[in-house]
């Protein structure tokens, strides 16, 4: 990157700063400076944006990001860019477009600020990233803290590789390693501070061990249904507890492999029992995300999918390994009712915890704590009335 080019980034910087911090995602002056300090079209060089092409088929569109006008403008938006595409499923259907699936991202920066601001750093301590993917962040905490205090880990050796680079051209010099961040960084720890920009299903042990008493970890906990932000405090090396975050974002998965995309597991769907009138809806289930967290919560071994059935009628579909499974669909004669399959009708379950979830004035995410205990078990609860959810 020239210092043209990073001329040229000022105005679109200083506005993306201005509008982080109206949104409320920027509020102290320790990342307002960041933020304003580190150009992010250095680290997003090109991207991809979903789109229809003219067959009708969902394509990733390479958009390539140049030193003026509307390119640069495009780098400075509050919007997530997806940055590489799964190589296994990514085919290419045109000089610059690709199907296929998302495996690395510069994160949405309104989402970025208010994780680096929920994650209150202090001069002094010491933080690790999971997930380095464009290096972006990296140098965000780089600014703040320094360069020392800074490690960070991505899967991807080629993700790590070309972070380097990026991070070395402009000045800053994280400790950066290729590993498995969901067994933390052995060698750079103890921890004051860990952020995960790719989710967990739940928090590994590594996390905590190598965190300081007192250390905050802000990461997404991707259950089954649902997943959300949570920031917890390590508790004497042992246990991690806190709450749900007022943000919602979500983060691609952690992977173990860096060229293996695991998908999930599939149950073989138990036979249709019935079909029977639903006071739930596909659009309740979609329209409230703190419902689908507690919805997790509350069958923890089940999954949320879209299905398209044969007649060409998409429905929402809660599945469990059992096989058992029940669908409401999204539009069409058969909204406000359920079909469903196995030994138990799913979606009871899904009535029960919507009742319970409007009877209590319909709670938002932060109402909701989490921890994990010494043992690894997981707990939710809904912090004002105490009612206690053990997860998976
Ligand atoms: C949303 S991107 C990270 C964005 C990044 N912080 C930035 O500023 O550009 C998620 C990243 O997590 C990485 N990742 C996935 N599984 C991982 C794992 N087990 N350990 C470390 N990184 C992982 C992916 O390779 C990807 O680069």
């Amino acid at each position: 990157m020239t210092v043209l080019s990073l001329e040229a980034a000022r105005p679109y910087m200083t506005t993306l700063v201005d509008e982080l911090t109206k949104a409320g995602a920027i509020r102290s002056p320790g990342w307002e400076e960041a933020f304003a300090t580190v150009p992010r079209h250095a680290f997003v060089p090109e991207w991809y944006e979903q789109e229809t092409n003219e067959k009708g088929i969902t394509v990733w569109r390479r958009h390539q990001a140049g030193a003026v006008g509307d390119e640069l403008a495009a780098v400075y938006r509050d919007a997530t860019l997806v940055t590489a595409l799964d190589p296994d499923a990514a085919q290419q259907v045109d000089e610059s477009a690709w199907t296929g699936f998302p495996t690395s991202s510069s994160t949405l920066p309104s989402l970025m600020a208010g994780m680096l601001e929920e994650l209150a750093v202090e001069d002094g301590h010491r933080v690790l990233e999971v997930g380095t993917g464009t290096g972006y962040n990296a140098a965000l905490l780089c600014a703040r803290l320094g360069d020392r205090a800074v490690h960070s880990v991505d899967i991807s050796p080629d993700l790590v590789r070309a972070a380097e680079q990026r991070l070395s051209e402009i000045g800053y010099a994280p400790r950066l390693a290729v590993a498995d961040g969901q067994q933390g960084h052995p060698d750079g720890g103890p921890f004051d501070r860990i952020i995960a920009t790719c989710s967990v299903p739940a928090i590994p042990q590594a996390w905590v061990e190598q965190a300081r008493s007192g250390a905050v970890i802000h990461t997404d906990v991707a259950l089954g249904v649902e997943g959300g932000l949570v920031r917890l405090v390590v508790e004497d090396g042992q246990r991690a507890v806190g709450r749900y975050t007022g943000t919602t974002g979500r983060f691609m998965a952690a992977r173990t492999d860096a060229l293996a995309y695991p998908r999930p597991e599939q149950a073989l769907a138990a036979p249709e029992v019935d079909s029977r009138p639903a006071s739930v809806t596909a659009g309740d289930i979609r329209a409230h995300y703190p419902f689908r967290l507690l919805l997790a919560f509350h069958l923890p071994e089940a999954r949320l999918v879209y299905h398209r059935g044969d007649a060409g009628v998409l429905s929402l579909q809660l599945q469990q390994l059992d096989g058992s499974w029940a669908r409401v669909p999204l539009v069409g004669e058969g909204v406000g009712s359920v079909t469903y399959g196995g030994s138990l009708d799913l979606w009871e379950q899904v009535e029960d915890a919507w009742r319970w979830w409007n009877d209590q004035g319909r709670p938002g995410q932060d109402e909701f704590g989490y921890v994990r205990e010494a043992d690894g078990q997981a707990a939710a609860w809904h912090i004002p009335g105490g009612r206690r959810w053990r997860l998976a």
